[in-house]
């Protein structure tokens, strides 16, 4: 199999990685170039995205759904490759459904492996966040940074027209870039010292030139793909009991529960080489 495969899977111990659109794929992209032995399926929820101004229960709701439906497509273990839903339902998902569902399985998210190492981003020691609004008012990045460095300050910004601009490849016209310039302004003055900034939404890292542009040039911008896809290496060696049970047939597929045309026409940007999906319907996974 391989990257433009429409194949369906029906075996067991397949890697999940999922996003409410097109943002994830830049995560799964470091995973598999760091590990491409194993077998990924990706799931893109763009017939709901955005999820960044949804409330906490519909985004619980939805993720749970796209979890379930992993599952039932034989995932051993899932990425929540949305910032969104690592901060509003991994934890209840974790915490409350697994046990019940699959209780030798896993789910992670992309929270944690950046703020455990957001203490070595800076030297000031204030850093930056660009999140959805979900993300900002979770204040999960600030809670999970106090725990680790507790001297490390967090100025956050929501991007509320990131995502649908990126989402719909306005992203490099003049109107994108007002938007991007407006944000970091408004970061950059939340906290002048800033010396590092985490993109924290995993569609921002199609931007990044776009943001390096405005912020000032001694700021460090903090992509999550790479940092996730090493912090899972360490955790398949930590966990040699999950990692045993996972395939490795290098195989790829691609789920999207909107058109598999669109989603083609698109992915090949964020995941930097073609992608065919097939169209799925999640609300049906038990
Ligand atoms: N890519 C997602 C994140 O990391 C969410 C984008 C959205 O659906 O608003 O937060």
């Amino acid at each position: 199999m391989n990257d433009s495969s429409r194949e369906t899977v029906s075996s067991r111990g397949l890697v999940g990685i999922f996003d409410s659109g097109y943002g994830g794929l830049t995560v799964m992209k470091e995973i598999a170039a760091l590990m491409p032995h194993y077998d990924y399926v990706y799931l893109g929820d763009n017939a709901r995205t955005p999820y960044g101004t949804r409330s906490f229960e519909t985004v619980y709701e939805y993720a749970l759904e796209a979890v379930k439906w992993l599952f039932s497509h034989g995932c051993e273990l899932i990425v929540l490759a949305c910032n969104t839903a690592s901060a509003k339902a991994l934890r209840s998902i974790q915490q409350k459904d697994l046990p019940l569902l699959h209780p030798r399985r896993r789910v992670l998210g992309v929270i944690r492996p950046v703020t455990e190492r957001a203490g070595t981003f800076t030297r000031t020691g204030s850093i930056g966040l660009f999140g959805t609004t979900g993300t900002v008012r979770s204040r999960s990045y600030e809670l999970e940074i106090s725990k680790f460095f507790p001297h490390v300050k967090l100025a956050q910004q929501a991007c509320p027209m990131w995502v649908p601009l990126i989402e719909n490849n306005e992203y490099e016209n003049d109107g994108a870039s007002y938007f991007i310039g407006k944000y970091v302004e408004m970061l950059m003055r939340k906290d002048p010292s800033i010396d590092a900034i985490i993109l924290g939404c995993t569609h921002y890292a199609l931007i990044a030139e776009q943001i390096a542009r405005f912020v000032p040039e001694h700021v460090r911008l903090i992509s999550q793909g790479g940092i996730v896809a090493e912090s899972l290496a360490d955790y398949f060696h930590r966990h040699p009991e999950i990692e045993e049970r996972l395939t490795k047939r290098g195989s790829r597929v691609f789920f999207t529960t909107d058109s598999p045309r669109d989603f083609d026409a698109l992915a090949e940007v964020f995941y930097g080489k073609p992608v065919r999906s097939s169209r799925v319907d999640v609300s049906s996974a038990r």
